[in-house]
């Protein structure tokens, strides 16, 4: 599902980068562009890249017990 629709942003596209070491909306933009032109994805940005971190931590924590 598209995220951010001025630079063509999914979900998914989103969730990669945050598994390749992305952990701020700053990051996301400098390596997808996101959130670059009009905004208004923003909001939606942050829940993913929330989501994301959650369920890398939760994966970590699942390991290490
Ligand atoms: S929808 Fe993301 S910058 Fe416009």
């Amino acid at each position: 599902m598209y995220v951010c629709v001025c630079k063509a942003v999914t979900d998914s596209q989103i969730k990669n980068a945050v598994e390749s070491g992305a952990c701020t909306r700053k990051q996301l933009f400098n390596c997808l562009g996101v959130g670059g032109d009009c905004g208004k994805c923003s909001r939606h940005v942050k829940e993913v890249l929330d989501s994301a971190l959650q369920q890398i931590s939760a994966n970590e924590d699942s390991l290490a017990a």
